[in-house]
């Protein structure tokens, strides 16, 4: 009984070595023909530059990052200069890019390789987990392409990439479902080309096995793929259980003066933090009371404007931005995190994607 059990199992390693390589060595091939190879990030072995890049690629597209990726090399040529520069300026270059935790956890980590490091990013897996922003994947990802370190990735396209060609059933943020894909993207890893091999995960996650639309005719793991051979392409990766979004209403103040609005900054902690915002008024006060004890300011509230709806990844938030009258204005009442910021800079400062694009599209009546 023992001993059929234990042939058994050999014979199921060997038939996944041999799929392993297959697997990987077809997608070195499709990777060295089809992948991308001019990335601004690629052809370069350096750490801070390739960290960079993987923090931005986070949950958005190649397209996006590309103008940021470059726009920040400008501002912050190496991980010194970003590790002294002010975090408001790394938020103002990161304003538009979205998660902005993803913005501090940069400026902390780089102030952290400073520190602990001397500037030197480690070169493995488990040092780089440990850094601010830096998960499993991500550290993987950095340890391949700077360090040509063996370690499998997982990010979103890769989980759908391997939830598909293996058949995996069950929501990949499920964390049993989480660690059956680890699994296998440890056990396809191949012994030689590991920076071809994960950049062409990534490459075929983003242009052949794509969520909505994927190109299984022209995919080079078509031939054994469980989800194309059983019909189950358009059902893997499992989506995520449907829970109904929670909805948030606020009211946001819009003071206009001199051609400038005032903005307010958002608590280091919770949406948007650290970004300069419109003010929120809270609930149970009028918008009057709460300028006049807020801002020392005597206001009147005007017909409020059309609500700016925005999704975030766990709940929708309805704006409803409220326009007033400066009537008078005590300008002792300035204080370090309110600031009169020229319509004219909207663009460039430090704001929320939807509320910058509404500032950005206040007609002039508004405005003057
Ligand atoms: N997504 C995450 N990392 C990436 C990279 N290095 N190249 C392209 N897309 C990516």
């Amino acid at each position: 009984m023992r001993t059929r059990t234990r042939s058994r199992a050999a014979v199921a390693v060997k038939a996944k070595t041999t799929n392993t390589t297959s697997f990987a060595s077809r997608l070195i091939a499709w990777q060295s023909e089809h992948g991308r190879h001019d990335l601004p990030w690629q052809n370069t072995a350096d750490p801070y530059r390739i960290w960079l890049s993987e923090i931005m690629l986070q949950q958005t597209q190649v397209t996006a990052v590309v103008p940021y990726y470059e726009r920040f090399l400008l501002a912050f040529p190496d991980l010194p200069a970003l590790a002294r520069a002010p975090l408001e300026r790394v938020l103002e270059l990161w304003s538009g890019l979205g998660y902005y935790s993803r913005a501090r956890n940069l400026h902390c980590c780089a102030q952290s390789v400073m520190e602990k490091f001397g500037g030197a990013f480690p070169d493995n897996v488990e040092t780089l987990r440990q850094l601010p922003g830096i998960g499993r994947s991500t550290a993987a990802a950095i340890a391949v392409f700077a360090f040509g370190v063996h370690a499998p990735i997982l990010d979103g396209n890769v989980k759908r990439v391997l939830a598909r060609h293996a058949g995996v059933d069950g929501f990949p943020g499920e964390r049993k479902v989480e660690e059956q894909l680890w699994r296998i993207a440890e056990e396809r890893l191949p012994n030689k080309q590991i920076e071809a091999y994960t950049q062409g995960l990534m490459d075929l996650g983003a242009t052949i096995c794509t969520r909505a639309r994927p190109s299984c005719m022209l995919c080079a793991l078509a031939a054994d793929c469980v989800a194309l051979t059983t019909g189950r392409v358009g059902a893997l990766p499992t989506p995520r259980p449907k829970r109904a979004m929670p909805q948030r209403a606020v009211t946001m103040l819009l003071l206009l003066r001199h051609e400038a609005v005032l903005v307010e900054r958002r608590p280091p902690m919770g949406i948007w933090g650290g970004l300069w915002s419109l003010p929120e008024l809270p609930e149970d006060i009028t918008v009057e009371r709460y300028c006049a004890t807020r801002f020392a300011a005597q206001v009147r509230a005007d017909e409020p404007l059309a609500a700016i709806e925005h999704s975030f990844t766990h709940f929708h938030l309805r704006i409803t931005p409220q326009p007033c009258t400066v009537v008078s204005w005590n300008t002792r009442a300035e204080e370090p995190g309110l600031l009169w910021l020229p319509l004219m800079e909207a663009s460039t400062a430090a704001l929320p994607a939807p509320i910058k694009k509404f500032l950005l599209g206040l007609r002039p009546a508004i405005r003057a």
